[in-house]
């Protein structure tokens, strides 16, 4: 086979030269010069490219007839809602998450569930020894799987095409390099290079393949966002290391919703999926103690329960202090602005700390009347009773807002065996009362809520 032929091209202006230079002599920029693979076939070989042409797959799109069949479930469920509902085959999925958080693990755990599916878990990180380690340590070996510890995209491909598999793993799309380009393994142009000829594989043979990405921080080597547009579906791994709890997110997904999350917990044997985080999020909670009022919040398509905290204490310094663990900052300070002038209270020799238990991370403004009162409650040192759900967005003139999923978030509520919920009067011209076993009060204002609350 013919070397491929690479060119520099400027990334600002295009500008293309033979070799590396550090300033583009159209626009005068520095450092943009990036290797690219010039492709020549098309004005040399056009009698084969119509050859090739005439034996392409081409489709009028009417005749195609979608069929379910192309879809499969990865036996996780938890990653089977996060992809829309199983695995396209032929997509692309990249897979990017902070060191250490889980990502290998989650790959190899997906063969333990396919059986009678061929892998190919190519590895540019890890040992054939290491992969086999962690396969005992999950408790499971998988049949029909293989390893190749290599990252040559060439030799990648030759086994692909030998081998056949099912089901492709590529442990870390950084790792993998094509030897044409003379760039190292992780620059943009061997990311942007591999990540094409990867998906033309894929696409080819019809075959899904997994993409893990490492997040990096740093300027020179580029991270997974460049690829980001060329793959299919890209999912983000999230969690505090500290934490048990592992949140897989969808950022991008051509065949599903991205609103879709996955919670995981990390034990020795693996990930274990949450099927219901409400409880777990609750599991530690403080009964009695003020400062703590429970809320809900929907991620995806799912309402889970979530335990705000306040602490409000005398501060020490001149300037008191707003700290804010899973809730915005800048809401945070509204709110504290909004029970100043509402309820008469002066936080201004206060610190005001604010904590979603469990490492969750809240946006949504449907659980800032919840923060209001646990924050009035820290203050007052009053508790607020521990079978309530509070639930409303706070406006600027202390009035209680209309929130969204109102019947999602009673009905998980009840299920759990709450006893009372907060919620805006708005929302209650579209509710059956009589439908729900929980007591539901409206409220219209900040005034009102504390009243019904502390
Ligand atoms: N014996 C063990 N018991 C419990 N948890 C473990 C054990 N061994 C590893 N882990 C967990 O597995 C995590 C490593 O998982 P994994 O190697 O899948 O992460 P990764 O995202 O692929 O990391 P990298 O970016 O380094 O490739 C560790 O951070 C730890 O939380
Ligand atoms: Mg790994």
């Amino acid at each position: 086979m013919a070397k491929l032929k690479t060119k520099f091209v400027c990334q600002k202006c295009g500008y293309s030269t033979a070799r590396w230079i550090g300033k583009c002599p159209e626009c005068e920029s520095w450092n943009s010069f990036v290797e690219e693979i010039q492709d020549t076939s098309v004005s040399k070989k056009s009698k084969s490219i119509e050859r090739k042409a005439d034996s392409a797959n081409i489709l009028m799109l009417s005749g195609i007839t979608e069929t379910k069949e192309m879809r499969f479930s990865t036996g996780i469920d938890e990653l089977d809602r996060v992809l829309g509902g199983g695995v396209v085959n032929g997509s692309i999925v990249l897979i990017g998450g902070d060191p250490g958080i889980g990502k290998s693990t989650l790959m190899l755990q997906i063969s333990s569930k396919l059986h009678g599916k061929k892998f190919l878990y190519v590895s540019g990180e890890e040992s054939a020894v290491q992969i086999k380690m962690r396969a005992e340590r999950l408790g499971n070996i998988p049949e029909n799987f293989y390893v190749l510890s290599e990252t040559n995209l060439e030799l990648i491909e030759a086994v692909i095409i030998q081998k056949e598999p099912d089901f492709i793993i590529v442990d870390s799309i950084q790792t993998v390099y094509r030897p044409e380009l003379e760039s190292a393994p992780g620059t943009v142009s061997q990311l942007r290079e591999s990540t094409s000829k990867l998906i033309n594989i894929g696409k080819t043979l019809n075959i899904p393949i997994f993409l893990v990405g490492h997040i990096t921080k740093d300027g020179t080597i580029a991270g997974p966002k460049i690829i980001e547009h060329m793959v299919d579906v890209v999912l983000q791994f999230e969690g505090e290391r500290t934490h048990l709890y592992r949140i897989l997110r969808g950022i991008k997904n051509r065949f599903g919703s991205t609103n879709e999350i996955g919670i995981f917990e990390m034990t020795e044997k693996g990930l274990k999926e949450v099927p219901n985080p409400s409880e777990v999020f609750l599991s530690q909670r403080n009964y009695g103690a003020s400062g703590c009022v429970i809320s809900s919040s929907i991620e995806g398509t799912r309402p889970i329960l979530i335990e705000i905290q306040a602490l409000v204490s005398p501060t020490s310094y001149g300037f008191p202090q707003r700290t804010s663990m899973g809730f915005d900052l800048k809401r945070l300070n509204i709110i504290i602005a909004v029970l100043e002038k509402k309820l008469g209270i002066f936080l201004n020799k206060y610190d005001v700390f604010i904590n979603v238990a469990g490492g969750v991370k809240v946006d949504e403004p449907a659980v800032d009347l919840a923060v209001a009162m646990s924050i009035y409650s820290s203050y007052k040192d009053v508790p607020v009773d521990s079978e309530t759900i509070v639930l409303g967005e706070v406006g600027l003139a202390g009035e209680i807002r209309t929130i969204s999923n109102i019947e999602r978030r009673i009905n998980e509520s009840a299920k759990l065996g709450f006893k009372r919920i907060l919620l805006p009067k708005n929302n209650l011209k579209y509710i059956d009362l009589k439908k729900y076993k929980i007591e539901i009060t409206g409220v219209e204002n900040i005034k009102e809520a504390q009243g019904k609350l502390i």
